[in-house]
């Protein structure tokens, strides 16, 4: 298949390049690199590369390809509170109208990259797609929108699907440290000591950024009624965290550094755990790869053979939002939708 990827340049995104390489699609990439010069590792690149805003994707960019997997995003809920109305251009915008350059392109499959925060401060645990959404931030707020009118476009020659990721943890060459998992690991090896910024009680799914590209492989190659219409918890129901427990894994790995809990974010209202059984019967053959525990461990070996340390931990490189500060005249505006 041809395939369109936008945000092939980010953390998920690179991995997802290769994976589609390497079962033998046809990849377009689109990326406005946001974080060029963040580059940890090399990493595979697409056939073709178009280094623009997806708000500038035009028709004839997307004309050819049988599915797009939309990626591109202000990708943290930081930064949405830092400026709500950019995280809205680009978030659910920028891609409404890329959804609907695709349809009229002839593009069939939309795939559309959500999250699991939309459920916020669950009313209850083991939320599933069908439960209220609660979002507590501009991110989720955008996902929701965008899931809305994705819906209203969708017909028989156009099938969309929301991914609604679980938080990635986990090893990428375009690394980032903004992420629960990443960050605790990170800042052991820079301090020896495992920040925990909430009292470490609440709950998160989590998921390696490796199995979120794999379940855009499958998405993308799935029967069209497994996915038509869709949204589809990622991640699996065994891999629902405490904080508290991603620090004692941390401290596994690494036996000399402290658990210190810093309070510094107050009582985190995001707490939620999530029930993935949905994906389990849409797409039974999808499975997978990473437990908490494996990925963990591997970015563990990565970040020891890097050497990362404090210059790492402190500085722009691996945190999207500082990065984004200083870049954000790099994004055009978005046309109304
Ligand atoms: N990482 C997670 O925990 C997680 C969880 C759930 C959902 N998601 C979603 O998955 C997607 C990818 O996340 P990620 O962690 O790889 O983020 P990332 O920040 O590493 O990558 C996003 C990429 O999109 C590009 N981009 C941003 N705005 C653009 C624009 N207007 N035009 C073209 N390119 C643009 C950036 O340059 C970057 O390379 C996002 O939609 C994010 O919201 C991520």
């Amino acid at each position: 298949m041809n395939i369109f990827v936008t945000g092939h340049l980010g953390y998920i995104g690179v991995h997802l390049v290769e994976l589609l390489k390497a079962a033998g699609h046809r990849v377009t990439g689109c990326d406005l690199g946001l974080f060029e010069g963040c580059e940890w590792e090399p990493f595979v690149r697409p056939d073709v590369e178009l280094l623009k805003d997806v708000g500038d994707v035009t028709e004839g960019d997307l004309e050819g390809h049988d599915a797009l997997c939309h990626l591109a995003a202000i990708s943290n809920d930081p930064m949405g509170d830092l400026n709500p109305e950019i995280t809205l251009s680009v978030n659910r915008d920028k891609s409404v109208e890329l959804a609907r350059r695709a349809k009229s392109a002839g593009v069939g499959r939309f795939l559309f990259s959500g999250s699991c925060s939309v459920y916020g401060a669950g009313e209850k645990l083991d939320l599933e797609e069908t439960d209220p959404l609660n979002p507590l931030t501009a991110y989720a707020q955008s996902k929701i929108e965008t899931e809305e009118r994705l819906w209203e476009l969708s017909d028989d020659g156009f099938s969309t699907a929301s991914l609604r990721n679980a938080t990635a943890y986990g090893h990428s060459p375009m690394l980032r440290i903004d992420l629960v998992v990443n960050n605790l690991l990170g800042s052991a090896l820079s301090y020896g000591e495992i920040r925990i910024k909430s009292d470490g009680s609440p709950w998160r799914p989590l998921v390696h950024c490796r199995d979120i590209a794999r379940a855009f492989v499958a998405f993308a190659e799935a029967p069209r009624e497994a996915i038509h219409n869709q949204a589809i918890n990622v991640g699996g129901n065994q891999e629902n965290y405490q904080v508290r427990d991603v620090g004692d894994l941390v401290k596994q790995l690494i036996p000399t550094a402290e658990v210190a809990y810093t309070g510094e974010v107050g009582e985190d209202p995001r707490n939620y755990r999530v029930k993935f059984d949905k994906l389990g019967k849409l797409l039974p053959g999808f499975k997978l790869q990473y437990t908490l525990a494996s990925g963990m461990e591997e970015l563990h070996r990565a970040m020891v053979d890097h050497g990362f340390n404090k210059i790492d931990f402190e500085g722009d490189r691996f945190v999207r939002l500082r990065t984004l500060r200083d870049r954000m005249e790099m994004l055009s505006p978005a046309s109304a939708v």
